[in-house]
């Protein structure tokens, strides 16, 4: 009897709420599949939010097409064109503001923010990505974000993929992590200027998103 007790001790940390966290740089971590338990929650906000703004294809001001379909919830949504990369209240494809954040949402956001150490995150913006077979995300940093000390927390839902975090440079060797459906990245303090991105994101299929994997990427902003 001693014994058992003993063991369940050991693993208590894998009981559910309380997920497995991979240390990632200082100030940076994985938890590993911390979004499972709202998973359901997430994609009914999520079919939601892109009946009213769909998933695009953005510009970059050097012209060319994003190959990650986007759109945001939130007060402020990331936003680019031929003029630059910016935030904007309003979607532009329909004039109107972006669907509020749902509370499911903002709930998974501050509490994978606190379990990494950030206690007084608040989103004000959520980015959504879609990638598809191919998609990939370049190296680049987070920064036109205004207060710095808020992390950023990053969502990972669907098909696997490749996340590269880096330093602060782009030349700084990246280490390469493989994110699964429910993992959540958080990163703030002396990480939160990192370069990272996602390598292409490989045929595969999950339940709830058939080839895609779709992440989530919340920020405050002003
Ligand atoms: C991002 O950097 O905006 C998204 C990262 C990811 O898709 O994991
Ligand atoms: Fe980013």
């Amino acid at each position: 009897m001693t014994q058992q007790f003993a063991t369940a001790d050991l693993f208590a940390d894998e009981a559910p709420g309380f997920p497995d966290r991979d240390a990632l740089a200082p100030g940076a971590c994985i938890l590993r599949g911390h979004a499972r338990a709202d998973e359901l929650a997430i994609f009914a906000a999520l079919e939601s939010i892109v009946t009213r703004a769909p998933f695009r294809h953005l510009v970059t001001p050097g012209g060319f097409y994003m190959s990650v379909a986007m759109t945001n919830c939130g007060a402020l949504g990331w936003v680019s064109d031929r003029r630059g990369y910016r935030y904007a209240a309003q979607d532009p494809d329909s004039g109107q503001p972006w669907p509020p954040m749902p509370a499911v949402f903002l709930e998974l956001a501050t509490r994978a923010a606190r379990e990494a150490g950030y206690a007084r995150f608040s989103p004000d913006a959520c980015l959504i990505n879609r990638y598809q077979p191919g998609a990939r995300l370049t190296l680049h940093q987070d920064r036109n974000e205004h207060d710095l000390s808020q992390p950023i927390v990053s969502v990972s839902l669907g098909v696997p993929a490749m996340f590269l975090f880096g330093g602060l440079t782009r030349a700084e060797k990246q280490v390469r992590v493989g994110l699964m459906h429910g993992d959540v990245v958080v990163w703030g303090g002396q990480s939160r200027l990192c370069f990272h991105g996602v390598l292409p994101v490989k045929e595969a299929t999950h339940p709830l998103t058939g080839n895609c994997r779709i992440n989530l990427t919340f920020r405050n902003v002003r």
